[in-house]
């Protein structure tokens, strides 16, 4: 219901068809499901008859984690500094946003999109940046719509540390994601989040969502 909230017009009357959201933002913790999630949601909206498509707006951070490996460093904080790092993943994910944003508006299409604005806002948290940083970002990122809905893929740090060792392209500590989750919590977005339980298998949770959309 949190979703009839959140996206525009009023539905049709009773029994008629529930309206579909134009942007669809999934954020969480690394290891939540986001990436997995998306794709499935993007694939069956698709497959109901809805133009939507699955969109990736990536900080870069992964990318600056290898390339620092190549060149013989331990990882991108080593590389760019923790506030150089930040800097250019606040300017990546800004650029990611703006092409998706774009291409939404073009193509009429929705958007399914893994991450949004807010996760930067929480990376920021999470990595300790000042309050300025966090203001200064979130000015930048104000050109931006909200999404019609966001789910907050909500997973234990612990669970989401298995899943991150089991996909094995890169590790997060306990504390590193318990921070994480912290601060997704903190944001003052948050109450307006649709929180999923994203513990349980990846279909439990695809069904979550698409009866959210009222999918299901
Ligand atoms: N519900 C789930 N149960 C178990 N494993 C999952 C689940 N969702 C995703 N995974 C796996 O866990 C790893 C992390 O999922 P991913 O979608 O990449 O998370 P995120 O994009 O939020 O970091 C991947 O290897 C994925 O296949
Ligand atoms: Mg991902």
């Amino acid at each position: 219901m949190a979703l009839l909230a959140q996206s525009g017009p009023a539905p049709a009357p009773s029994g008629g068809p529930r309206r579909m959201p134009r942007t669809i933002a999934l954020v969480g913790i690394d290891g939540s499901g986001k990436t997995t999630q998306a794709r499935v949601v993007a694939a069956e909206l698709a497959a109901a008859g809805h133009p939507a498509v699955y969109r990736q707006n990536a900080g870069g951070r992964h990318w600056f984690g290898r390339i620092a490996v190549l060149v013989g460093r331990t990882d991108a904080e080593d590389l760019f500094g923790r506030r150089g790092t930040l800097v250019l993943e606040s300017m990546l994910r800004w650029l990611a946003i703006a092409r998706t944003q774009l291409r939404r508006v073009v193509h009429r299409e929705v958007a399914v999109m893994d991450r949004y604005a807010v996760c930067q806002f929480a990376s920021l948290r999470a990595h300790g940046a000042r309050p300025m940083a966090e203001r200064f970002a979130r000015l930048a990122y104000r050109l931006f719509p909200r999404p019609d809905v966001t789910f907050f893929l909500a997973v234990d740090p612990e669970v989401a540390q298995e899943r991150i060792e089991r996909r094995g392209y890169d590790t997060e500590t306990m504390e590193y994601l318990r921070t994480a989750d912290g601060a997704y919590r903190s944001l003052p977005e948050y109450p307006a989040f649709v929180v999923i339980d994203a513990n349980g298998t990846p279909e439990q949770v695809t069904k979550a969502i698409l009866a959210e959309l009222g999918q299901a």
